[in-house]
C-alpha cells in the first residue's frame, strides 16, 4: 500500500540532502539547516537510510554551544537568498558560540532526546545504534541542563522561549496579544521568502518588524540568557516546546538505563521530569477550554487560545486519563468537524483562523503525526487512524507540500496544499506513519 508515495517521499529525502551532512527543509525556502527540521528528516532517514540519519543529528549536535545551547538554523552556506541570514544574527556575540559554524542566537523545540529513541527502536542492528546514541547522548543531557538551568528563572520545570521564532509555530494568532504590547521599529529589509513563496500564505511585514526587534534587542545584550529574561518583550511558557523537552527526557532516561553506568544522570533528568510535569499539570492547563495554553510570562497571564500545540501534551504523556478525554473532546468539537480535516494549527472557530497562513490555520504533518502517537497512546485508535488517514490524503491530493488547508471543500480543483513543495518533514514522516 501506498508504495508510490513511500518511493517519492524518500526521493524528496535523498534530494534534499546535502554533502556536508545535512538536509534541507525545502529547497530555495529554507537553504540550511534547521533543528526541528533535522530531527523529524532523522525519523524518516532511519527507516531506509541510516547513516544519513545518524549524519544529520551529529551534524546539528556539532553546531552546539559551549553552553549545550542548540541554535535553530545552521548557515552551512553563505547563500544570499534567505532573510534574516548569518550576517543579521550574529551568532559570533555570544562568547559561548560555535566557532566552527555560524548560526542563530535562538533555538528550536528540543526533539533531539526522543529523536533518538525513534531512531534506536527503527533501527535493525540496536547494537550499532546504541554504540552511535553513547557517542552523542551526552551533548542532548548538557542541552537539557541549559534549559533548566538557564530558562526556567522561576525554577518551576518549565523553560521560557524568547522569540515566536524559537516556538517552531512561528505566525501563530496566539502572538497577536503580544505584538499588541510591543512598539516594534518599522524596519526597511529585503525578505525572500515572499519571492519563493505567495505572500498571502506568510506573516506579515509587520509581523517581520517584530520579529527582527526581538533579535535586535538579544543582539544588543550578546544573547546573554540574563538578558534576554529581563528585556525581551516576549517571553513565553509554550506547552509545545515544554512537551516536546518533557517527552525528551523521558527518552534520555530510557537511553541511559539502555546504555548503563549513568546515574547522575537518569537521577538529574527525573528531578526534572518531576518537577516539568507537576507544573505543567497545575499552570498550563485550563480547565475552561479543556486543554493546555501558552502563558505569557513577561507579561503575566495566561494566553487562552487553542492550538495544535494545546493537544502536543499527549504526545509525551502529560494530562491523566481523564484530562486526555476532556482534551479530545475538545479537539473533536472544535477542529473535528468532518467537513475538516484534522488537525488545523488553530482553533478553526475564532475569528483569527487563517486557512491558508502558515501557522493561523493550515494542517502542518509534524503536528498530526505528534497528534497520531499521543492519541493511540492514550487508546484513541479511531481517532488516532483519522488523524492519520487524513495526512496520507492531504499529501496524496496535494503533494508534499509545508501545510495545508484544513476545509476539505478547499482541495480538488485547486492545489491546497502551501508554502514549499517537497518539504522534508513531510516526507520523512509520512514513511514513519505508514510503516505502523
Ligand atoms: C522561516 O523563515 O519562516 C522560519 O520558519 C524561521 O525559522
Amino acid at each position: 500500500m501506498h508504495e508510490n508515495l513511500i518511493k517519492k517521499a524518500k526521493q524528496i529525502l535523498t534530494e534534499n540532502y546535502q554533502p556536508s551532512g545535512f538536509t534541507l527543509p525545502c529547497k530555495n525556502l529554507y537553504p540550511f539547516q534547521w533543528l526541528w527540521d533535522s530531527g523529524f528528516i532523522a525519523i524518516g532517514f532511519a527507516h531506509f537510510d541510516m547513516p544519513k540519519a545518524k549524519q544529520e543529528i551529529s551534524t546539528l549536535l556539532d553546531a552546539q554551544w559551549e553552553n549545550g545551547f542548540i541554535p535553530h538554523i545552521i548557515f552551512h552556506t553563505d547563500t544570499d537568498t534567505y532573510f534574516p541570514g548569518a550576517d543579521f544574527h550574529r551568532s559570533d556575540l555570544h562568547p559561548l558560540s560555535s566557532k566552527k559554524y555560524k548560526s542563530t542566537g535562538m533555538t528550536q523545540p528540543p526533539v533531539t532526546g526522543f529523536v533518538l529513541e525513534e531512531m534506536y527502536n527503527i533501527s535493525t542492528d540496536k547494537e550499532d545504534l546504541l554504540t552511535y546514541i553513547e557517542s552523542e547522548i551526552d551533548k542532548v543531557f548538557d542541552n537539557h541542563r541549559y534549559f533548566y538551568e538557564q530558562r526556567d528563572i522561576n525554577n518551576e520545570g518549565l523553560v521560557y522561549i524568547y522569540h515566536n521564532w524559537e516556538s517552531g509555530t512561528d505566525n501563530s494568532p496566539i502572538w497577536d496579544d503580544i505584538w499588541a504590547t510591543v512598539d516594534s521599529p518599522r524596519y526597511d529589509f529585503k525578505r525572500r521568502d515572499t519571492s519563493h513563496v505567495d505572500a498571502s500564505q506568510r506573516p506579515s511585514k509587520r509581523e517581520y518588524d517584530h520579529y527582527l526587534h526581538i533579535i535586535e534587542i538579544a543582539k544588543e545584550h550578546n544573547y546573554s540568557d540574563e538578558k534576554i529574561a529581563e528585556l525581551s518583550p516576549f517571553l513565553v511558557q509554550d506547552p509545545l516546546f515544554n512537551a516536546m523537552l518533557i517527552k525528551s527526557n523521558e527518552s534520555l532516561i530510557k537511553l541511559y538505563k539502555r546504555i548503563g553506568n549513568n546515574e547522575d544522570k537518569v537521577r538529574q533528568l527525573e528531578q526534572w521530569q518531576q518537577l516539568s510535569m507537576t507544573s505543567f499539570n497545575s499552570k498550563l492547563y485550563d480547565e475552561e477550554l479543556g486543554c493546555y495554553i501558552h502563558y505569557d510570562l513577561r507579561n503575566n497571564k495566561p494566553l487562552r487560545y487553542i492550538s495544535s500545540s494545546s493537544f502536543a501534551p499527549l504526545f509525551a504523556n502529560i494530562p491523566d486519563k481523564e484530562r486526555a478525554a476532556e482534551m479530545v473532546n475538545t479537539m473533536m468539537t472544535k477542529f473535528g468537524n468532518p467537513d475538516q480535516y484534522l488537525c488545523a494549527s488553530f482553533d478553526p472557530t475564532s475569528k483569527r483562523y487563517n486557512p491558508k497562513q502558515y501557522w493561523r490555520g493550515p494542517v502542518w504533518i509534524n503536528l498530526n503525526w505528534m497528534l497520531y502517537r499521543g492519541l493511540a497512546q492514550y487508546g484513541y485508535k479511531n481517532i488516532a487512524e483519522r488523524v492519520k488517514q487524513d495526512t496520507i490524503a492531504l499529501i496524496e491530493i496535494n503533494g508534499f507540500y509545508e501545510y495545508f488547508d484544513a476545509r476539505k471543500e478547499a482541495h480538488g480543483e485547486v492545489r491546497a496544499g502551501y508554502g514549499g513543495n517537497d518539504f522534508s518533514w513531510s516526507a520523512a514522516l509520512l514513511i514513519d506513519m505508514l510503516s505502523d
